[in-house]
């Protein structure tokens, strides 16, 4: 791997144009044509109190479905985790990376790690940049945690995230039980087997951006995990979905989180949910900060299309796999071919 600078520290010398390295409009990736997004399409919004109350349940999960079959992603209300919370997760985040980067650095991804302070992976010299600033961190099970990276300025960071990712696996697990419902799936064992499971948890930090319209904050990509809750603290957009060939702003709600399908559940699905492209676009004077969770089902369980979604005329769109062998496919990808396209 590669080093890259801090943007944060780039973007604090006030230039007037972006580096070419992370120019992007240069490549064909064409984010000009696309941006911003059409604002008559609405991602959907699922209230977890109408999905507990048995007047409301089937009409919500109705809606639940939907959400996941035409989206992918939703921004979820009521899910149990209170506004202050969320407020104090994110305040903990913000005053992180507003400490000097040297600071900053006692934390910093070790050689060949993404784990840590920094930035996401570059392989190559000339591969175009995020801009973007991380901090990535393994948080449950706990065993996972590598405590020498958990930052101890601000004084509070680390008791705020073993908090955070506690309350984030409830929802999880109360959300996952909910669409393997929505799927017809009558056993819990998919949403029990995210109690054992990994949350991994990626903040990050997109400063103000000169030239926003030709540099990325994250480039299109869906996530290989089972789900993916967000924490949005800004009050400006900044996340993007694809929906049909349309980038679609996620217009951020006061004590919502985005939850978005991913790569493990659109293969238990059998394709019935898709894991969506998305991407984060940037401003060109206010900084964003976002705190997401990939949650991953235990170790323990195959990734492989549920056995009630097979059979009877259904044939099964992706292998079984275990656990290690999902991983390994997925480390040693072809980065020219759909990931999901390798499981079938
Ligand atoms: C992501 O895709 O992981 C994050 C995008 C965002 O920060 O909104
Ligand atoms: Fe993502």
């Amino acid at each position: 791997s590669v080093s890259v600078p801090s943007v944060q520290e780039l973007a604090f010398q006030g230039p007037e144009k972006v580096p070419p390295r992370y120019i992007r409009d240069e490549d064909g990736d064409d984010i000009i044509g696309t941006y911003p997004s059409d604002p008559s399409l609405r991602v959907p919004f699922i209230d977890m109190a109408k999905l507990v109350n048995a007047d409301t349940h089937q009409l919500e999960l109705q809606k639940l479905l939907l959400a996941c079959k035409d989206w992918g992603v939703f921004q979820l209300v009521n899910h149990g985790i209170s506004n202050t919370s969320l407020k104090n997760m994110g305040n903990q985040v913000q005053r992180f990376f507003e400490l000097p980067l040297q600071e900053k650095k006692r934390w910093a991804q070790r050689p060949g790690s993404l784990e840590g302070y920094g930035q996401a992976f570059v392989t190559s010299e000339d591969q175009k940049l995020d801009w973007n600033d991380m901090i990535f961190l393994k948080c449950l099970p706990i065993e996972n945690r590598k405590l020498d990276l958990w930052p101890q300025n601000p004084p509070e960071f680390r008791e705020t995230l073993e908090r955070y990712s506690e309350d984030i696996r409830e929802v999880t697990i109360s959300i996952m039980k909910f669409i393997t419902m929505s799927l017809g799936l009558q056993d819990t064992q998919i949403s029990e087997s995210f109690r054992e499971g990994l949350y991994d948890i990626r903040m990050n930090c997109y400063p103000p951006c000169p030239e926003p319209e030709r540099v990325l904050g994250i480039v299109p990509h869906a996530d290989n995990s089972g789900i993916t809750l967000l924490l949005d603290c800004a009050d400006f957009p900044g996340l993007q979905f694809l929906k049909d060939k349309k980038w679609v702003n996620v217009e951020p709600i006061e004590g919502a989180i985005v939850v978005n399908i991913g790569q493990i559940i659109e293969v238990m699905s059998n394709g019935i949910y898709k894991a969506p492209e998305h991407r984060a676009v940037v401003n060109k004077v206010k900084e964003r900060f976002s705190i997401v969770t990939f949650c991953y089902p235990s170790p323990h369980m195959n990734i492989g299309p549920a056995d009630m979604l097979t059979g009877e005329g259904n044939v099964a769109v992706y292998k079984n796999l275990t656990h290690a062998e999902y991983f390994s496919k997925f480390f040693n990808r072809d980065l020219n071919e759909s990931f999901l396209d390798g499981l079938r």
